[in-house]
């Protein structure tokens, strides 16, 4: 088997997640400010390296999503770097490698994620550095007369420009197309509107020769708008979410790893939990690559600067995901 499909297939691996650790600075700044934390340097090192040294927390998560500035630093209080000190514990080290969704000329105010500028050598340094899988973004909004068809054909393209140079580099790229919660569309938009994407992605992976055995798809769950008034039920979200996915992801894509995008952490594995119910023999492994729905309550407790309690929050929430990737959560 080569490299691709064996690190794309221990991601998925039974009853095991990703665990997206990769805030940009901005957005960890915002996040820490929620709670009442200063964010600097030294506090984003020391709340990330408490999650990754969680005593088991690599029974339940097969790899991490780093952000550049938590790659390149060492376990708080050790000099051992963070992707050596994952590799330790049998987790693979993941980068975000994508630049952020910015405004997208002409389009506003949709969003086109940027980062292909020096991809390639920046891919080849955090190879030698020690990273497996990287990850990209996608941003699509819902909203009166959007998403564009412009905006999804510059983004699925980027998208597949990406894959093929991380596939190039060895490296497994997670293809994230999140279509964004916010919004008060109903859940047959949704529907629609992941369906469409996912056909574009497809078609352009194909398109750049990406090998679909060496990549984990990183979709949005089929939800209402936030702002909708739809009261729908999580037996409903999983058998839409599962027929989207069904119709739409080849069988050589090894694994689907959803992202939370901003649903309850509760919510996130109860579904999850019924999506992997749903058929016994599915083609592909469906779990998690959360960032929110893993970390809320662990970023709780550190406002207490309370290191136990971040790391018993952390675990609690990767096991109810473990078992929710069984579909053994009641
Ligand atoms: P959330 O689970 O918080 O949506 O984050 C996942 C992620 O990696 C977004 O890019």
């Amino acid at each position: 088997m080569n490299e691709l499909k064996k690190i794309a297939k221990r991601l998925v691996s039974e009853g095991k997640g990703i665990l997206a650790a990769d805030e940009s600075t901005p957005t960890c700044t915002k996040r820490f400010e929620s709670i009442g934390v200063k964010s600097t340097e030294l506090t984003r090192n020391e709340y990330r390296s408490w999650l990754f040294s969680t005593i088991d927390i690599e029974k339940y998560i097969s790899g991490v999503i780093l952000y550049h500035e938590t790659f390149h630093q060492s376990i708080i209080n050790t000099n051992i770097s963070v992707p050596k000190f994952l590799k330790k514990k049998n987790i693979l080290a993941g980068i975000k490698v994508d630049t952020g969704a910015k405004d997208f000329a002409g389009f506003s105010p949709e969003k086109i994620t940027e980062g292909l500028d020096n991809l390639r050598p920046r891919l080849n340094d955090y190879k030698i550095h020690g990273a497996k899988f990287a990850k990209w973004r996608a941003v699509i909004k819902i909203g009166k007369n959007f998403p564009t068809k412009t905006c999804i054909a510059a983004n699925c393209h980027a998208l597949a420009r990406y894959a093929a140079l991380c596939q190039e580099s060895g490296i497994v790229p997670i293809v994230e197309p999140e279509i964004l919660m916010e919004g008060s569309h109903n859940i047959q938009k949704c529907y629609e509107v992941t369906e469409n994407v996912l056909k574009n992605i497809f078609m352009d992976l194909n398109l750049f020769n990406i090998d679909l055995e060496g990549i984990i798809l990183k979709p949005n769950m089929i939800l209402p708008g936030e702002k909708s008034s739809e009261r729908i039920s999580n037996e409903k979200i999983a058998e839409l979410t599962y027929n989207c996915l069904k119709n739409n992801v080849p069988s050589t894509v090894p694994g689907i790893a959803f992202l939370s995008g901003g649903q309850k952490s509760d919510d996130a594995a109860a579904r999850l939990n019924l999506l992997n119910k749903i058929q016994k023999n599915k083609p592909w492994k469906l779990t998690f690559s959360y960032g929110r729905a893993l970390q809320e309550d662990a970023l709780t407790n550190y406002a207490l600067k309370d290191e136990e309690k971040v790391k018993r929050a952390l675990i609690k929430r990767a096991k109810l995901n473990h078992l929710a990737t069984l579909g053994k959560l009641d």
